[in-house]
């Protein structure tokens, strides 16, 4: 078996979506609301500028929303004039962003994360002025990021040990390397560490209505990355498990709780629900950050997007126009439909209740 080490000698990005200049303190994100179809890169100036491209989903994906709000604290102590100014000024930063997009638990885990770090710094004295304090922070930030890249590739390894050669892996969204910033990605990173390694493994792609995460950011980064991908409709996943087509499933998550029930994007649970049925294993793959050891399944908020989003494709009407709609991005899975849930700390099996807690606190 290879190690974490070895591996990111190996691995070598093909998509660079969030890019943070250290010298000129400049964020820059590759506008995922246009891809495959135009590669722009937009700069991000302000904490305003941050959670605007997060909820218009320019940067989306719940680790990659939290690397970018992490920035977004940065770029919020740029504003300071002296240290007295810097925490209501990360408070407001925070507080614009957490509200971008509500359900992914790792933009407010990056968001509180740098907001302590700074509250310390100051107080015992480690930052004597903003500058010293700007230093620190882009460490911090600049950690998560890498920290980030690491724990894929644990999980990727783990994740590996679960697949065989010529295994074909249904999806669900983009748990790529654009949901995560880092370019390798958290249910991805198994096939893509497969294929850094020479072992032939092929995914599955529902296209994942409304926004298309699926054929328009799945089957790019796997096509760029020379990786063997088919793309099917939403509704194509029951025929796919049922015709074994697909060896196991593999999805992201935005928010997992302490006794395993997990959020990720809308059609996760009914994907779960037929591999249960047909004996297909599902895999839930994510970083600690996603945890939220506090909430539970009443006061978690599903984030319901624009009508328009279904009453349209991508500009095109293709319902009546004032027809009602309910438009949740997310849904959440119970855990007895949950094979494992792999993060870079260990492959946590049933009973959730129990065995979270115990990986995740460890
Ligand atoms: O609405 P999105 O595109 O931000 O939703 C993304 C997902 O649901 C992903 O599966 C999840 O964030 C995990 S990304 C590694």
């Amino acid at each position: 078996m290879v190690s974490v080490k070895e591996v990111k000698e190996m691995f070598k990005p093909k998509l660079k979506p969030i890019i943070w200049d250290d010298n000129e303190n400049k964020l820059t994100v590759l506008d995922q609301s246009v891809l495959p179809f135009q590669k722009v890169f937009v700069e991000l100036r302000t904490p305003e500028d941050v959670a605007d491209a997060i909820r218009l989903m320019k940067v989306r994906g719940a680790p990659a929303i939290g690397i970018t709000a992490a920035y977004g604290m940065v770029l919020a102590v740029l504003r300071a004039e002296n240290l007295n100014d810097v925490i209501k000024l990360m408070h407001d930063a925070k507080s614009v962003m957490d509200k971008a997009r509500p359900t992914a638990v790792n933009l407010s885990w990056a968001t509180s994360y740098m907001l302590n770090r700074a509250r310390e710094y100051i107080e015992k004295g480690e930052a004597k002025d903003v500058k010293e304090l700007i230093t620190l922070l882009k460490k911090d930030a600049n950690k998560i990021f890498d920290d980030e890249l690491e724990a894929e590739i644990q999980m990727g390894l783990y994740g590996l040990e679960k697949l065989n050669p010529g295994d074909v892996v249904l999806t669900q969204c983009n748990a790529g390397g654009l949901a995560t910033g880092t370019g390798l990605g958290t249910a991805l990173a198994p096939v893509k560490l497969a294929h850094i390694l020479g072992i032939d493994v092929s995914v599955i792609a529902p296209e994942t209505r409304p926004w298309l995460q699926g054929s328009r950011l799945t089957v790019y980064e796997l096509m760029e990355e020379g990786i063997p991908v088919t793309l099917i409709t939403d509704t194509a996943v029951g025929l796919v498990m049922y015709k074994k087509m697909v060896n196991s499933a593999m999805v992201g998550a935005d928010r997992i709780l302490a006794d395993g029930h997990v959020y990720n994007k809308i059609g996760t649970f009914k994907e779960a629900v037929i591999a249960h049925e047909m004996g297909i294993p599902f895999y839930v793959l994510a970083p600690v950050s996603t945890f939220d050891l506090k909430s539970s399944v009443d006061n978690v908020k599903i984030e319901e997007r624009d009508p328009d989003e279904v009453r349209t494709v991508r500009g095109v009407p293709i319902a009546p126009e004032n027809v009602k709609v309910f438009n949740p991005v997310f849904d959440v899975t119970p855990p007895k439909y949950i094979t494992a849930i792999i993060t870079e700390k260990g492959v946590i099996y049933p009973p959730f209740d129990k065995n979270v807690r115990k990986i995740i606190e460890k």
